[in-house]
């Protein structure tokens, strides 16, 4: 079993890491909250249908809450049905949430309890690979409005995160795909390895080093306030590839990228940023190169989707709030991976054309 801590304060928690850390939940429980007498167990249909649920001992009374699946079901509506139940079946200040899922449960069940009562405590058995890697470590819950995605939300750390690899089993392909999208950015992110090597290790190594470094810059930048960006490494394009997807669909047009699953998007993203880096001087040819080996190697796309036209992906970028106002981009370079603003429109327009964005 691989453990990796996430060392923010007040209380740094641990993430658990291989085949059958489920097992270890009753263990987890009465480490980090002894006082606990219940726990809500929040969950979707696919983990009690794939048995998970059934095999699960929080070692203390628990009561299952199955939540919707999918984007629409992350708002708050959700919460203040969660939060309801809770009421109900009498959960206390010293009792747990446990939220068993991707990282829309996590999310959802973490800003339910960051709320309830105050602030309750809940931990994690993330059940997604891109939960697992990504979304379950860091403490950002949260939920959308109908304006935007994680609109509202707070960060509240978990008390500790399983990350089961054994329960990826039942995982569909295309959520494979997703979490492998943000398994290739890790691969530009770790200084101890060379990018390539990732691809290499088994699953239980692989998603322990991403852990790792998922913890490593949480630690570093609990609020997000400087190198907490770099994990948007890929994402600027990605956003925007997801924003232009949701305005075709809502407009009832063929779809462009609305068929792109999130880790899809963030993989021609990486592309994308390796190029932009490359054009500006940042990188060389054959760094760029790696990029597009490390990306093909965990089987995913690297070209953009055809039909696109480069300035309108340039006013979603604009648009998107992790772009601070103006043209932040994260780029690899001599430091590594670090943001650069700034970045003339004219480059990044230029480097769509490459991809084959027209203009
Ligand atoms: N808080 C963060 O830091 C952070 C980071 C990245 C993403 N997110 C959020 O995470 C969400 C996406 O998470 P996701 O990609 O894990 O998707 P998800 O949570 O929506 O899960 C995808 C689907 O797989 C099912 N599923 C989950 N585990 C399964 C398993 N083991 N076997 C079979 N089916 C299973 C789920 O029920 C769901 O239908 C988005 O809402 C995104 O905003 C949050
Ligand atoms: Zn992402």
């Amino acid at each position: 079993m691989n453990r990796v801590t996430v060392d923010v304060g007040p209380q740094p928690y641990e993430v658990l890491i291989g085949s059958g850390a489920r097992r270890e939940l009753a263990d987890v429980v009465a480490r980090v909250a002894p006082m606990a007498e219940l726990a809500m167990i929040v969950t979707q249909q696919p983990l009690i249908d794939a048995h998970w649920i059934a095999q699960l001992d929080p070692g203390i009374r628990f009561e299952i809450v199955v939540i919707e699946q999918g984007e629409d079901a992350k708002n708050l509506e959700t919460i203040e049905g969660l939060c309801r139940r809770f009421v109900e079946a009498g959960l206390s200040r010293h009792d747990l949430v446990i939220a068993v899922g991707g990282g829309l449960t996590s999310d959802v069940a973490g800003f339910a309890a960051a709320s309830y009562h105050r602030g309750i405590g809940y931990v994690t058995v993330a059940t997604t690979l891109l939960a697992q890697i990504d979304a379950a470590i860091g403490g950002k819950t949260g939920v959308n409005l109908p304006e935007g995605k994680n609109l509202v939300g707070a960060f509240w750390q978990p008390s500790a995160v399983i990350c089961d690899t054994e329960v990826l089993s039942s995982l569909p392909p295309r959520e494979w795909a997703c979490g492998r999208g943000e398994m290739a950015k890790y691969a530009f992110l770790g200084e101890a390895i060379p990018s390539a090597a990732l691809l290499e290790e088994d699953l239980d190594d692989q998603v322990a080093r991403c852990a790792g470094i998922k913890s490593d810059v949480v630690a570093d930048d609990e609020r997000e306030g400087g190198r907490r960006m770099i994990l948007n490494y890929g994402h600027t394009l990605a956003h925007a590839l997801e924003a232009i997807g949701l305005e075709d669909r809502e407009a009832g047009r063929a779809s462009r990228s609305a068929d792109l699953l999130h880790g899809e998007a963030v993989a021609i993203g990486l592309i994308f940023a390796a190029l932009l880096a490359r054009n500006l001087n940042r990188i060389d040819d054959d760094r760029v190169e790696l990029h597009r080996r490390v990306v093909g190697g965990f089987d995913l796309a690297t070209e953009l989707p055809p039909g696109l036209v480069a300035t309108e992906l340039v006013d979603a970028m604009e648009r998107d709030k992790k772009a601070h106002h103006d043209l932040t981009f994260v780029l690899d370079g001599p430091e590594g991976v670090v943001p650069v603003r700034g970045v003339p429109a004219e480059v990044v327009l230029a480097t769509l054309e490459e991809m084959g964005a027209r203009r």
